[in-house]
């Protein structure tokens, strides 16, 4: 580059001296169960209407895995098609981050049971719970690994079968949520800045607006706790609603400011796929334009860890990003969590 060329972004990371090691992603791959369940089957199920879910919340349908399918089994598809993508073995994989707040059992962690099912013996797993999140959280402890030169080869999956958590009589929260999986493969490449950074945050104390208070150590199972619904997923949507936006605002600025670029810059925003009206109004308030935005959530709802984790691989296998552009994902969730990560593809 010339002395006199400005240079496309400032990679936060180069103070570091990593000695030119990136974290890219090799390659993404996504999965869902094959059952669609529409807003008019939910009409059929709860007092609701698909105008009313269309108009609140952008939702037309939403997939829901088998009985008989698990997490676990979601997750594997997914993964092995970022690693057909990555052209990456099950023996390469050095590192399993498993995000989900469904996991299979509560131990041992599905990561585990992917190891497993996708024959990657050589790898340490472990799952991660930053609920929504957890797929830049993902990231950003893959990187750290990647960068360390601890490991070069990480797979990181976001995978939920939240229909097992959600409570189908109550219309608050039946409608908003999906099952599903995405993974990506990181690596170190050589022709890319990869993850150029990754803004993490959380706030205790209003863990209280999205939870699910059963079948922990504070409320085991029991049949009191069944018969009270304690083992299903309880929200307050408006509160959950403005503090998603804000969170979500102040996090993709961060993101922003230490890449040193504007919104303008982006090719490909992706944010948490839970609500049209809180995409729309993140894009808003970030200035973005609504070509930018990429959203899938009419045809999955929300699916927690899985949600940005299957848009980004539906934005790269339809084109909609190609190598060199900058893509901004944005998540937010329970605890609460929230996160932004600034990607160069
Ligand atoms: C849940 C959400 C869609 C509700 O939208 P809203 O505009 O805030 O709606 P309100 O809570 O004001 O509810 C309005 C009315 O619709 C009713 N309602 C709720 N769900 C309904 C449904 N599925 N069908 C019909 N009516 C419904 C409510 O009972 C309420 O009725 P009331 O006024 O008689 O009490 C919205 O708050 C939301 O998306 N919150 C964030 C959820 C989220 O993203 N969670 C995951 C974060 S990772």
């Amino acid at each position: 580059m010339s002395p006199h060329t400005k240079p496309k972004f400032k990679n936060p990371r180069a103070k570091y001296n990593f000695q030119g090691r990136t974290c890219s992603v090799a390659g993404v791959g996504a999965y869902v169960p094959s059952r669609v369940l529409t807003n008019a089957d939910l009409e059929r199920m709860v007092e609701t209407s698909d105008e009313w879910i269309t108009t609140r919340t952008g939702i037309k349908e939403r997939r829901i895995a088998g009985a008989e399918e698990y997490t676990s089994d979601l997750a594997t598809h997914a993964a092995q098609r970022a690693m057909a993508n990555a052209k990456v073995k099950p023996e390469e994989i050095e590192l399993i981050v498993l995000a989900t707040i469904t996991p299979d059992m509560p131990f041992p962690s599905t990561a585990c049971l992917v190891q497993r099912k996708i024959g990657a013996y050589r790898a340490a797993a472990f799952d991660l719970e930053a609920a929504c999140s957890g797929f830049i959280y993902g990231l950003e402890i893959a990187q750290q690994f990647i960068m360390s030169r601890t490991y070069d080869t990480v797979l990181v999956i976001g995978a939920e079968k939240l229909s097992s958590i959600v409570d189908w009589k109550d219309r608050n929260t039946c409608v908003l949520f999906g099952d599903g999986a995405g993974a990506a493969i990181l690596r170190n490449r050589p022709d890319s800045h990869g993850l150029l950074t990754a803004v993490m945050g959380a706030d205790g104390r209003k863990s209280n607006l999205l939870f699910m208070p059963g079948g922990g150590s504070r409320c085991p199972a029991t049949a009191d706790s069944v018969h009270n619904r304690m083992h299903y997923l309880r929200m307050e949507g408006k509160e959950t609603f403005k503090n998603a936006i804000q969170a979500m605002q102040t996090a993709a600025q961060e993101a922003l400011a230490r890449c040193e670029i504007d919104i303008t810059r982006i090719k490909c925003i992706i944010p948490h796929q839970a609500n049209r009206r809180i995409v729309d109004a993140l894009g808003e308030r970030l200035g973005a334009k609504p070509e930018q935005l990429f959203v899938n959530l009419h045809k999955y709802g929300n699916t927690s860890a899985a949600s940005v984790a299957i848009a980004l691989d539906e934005a790269v296998s339809t084109g909609r990003v190609q190598q060199g552009d900058l893509i901004l994902l944005i998540v937010f969730g329970a605890g609460l969590t929230w996160g932004a990560a600034v990607i160069e593809w």
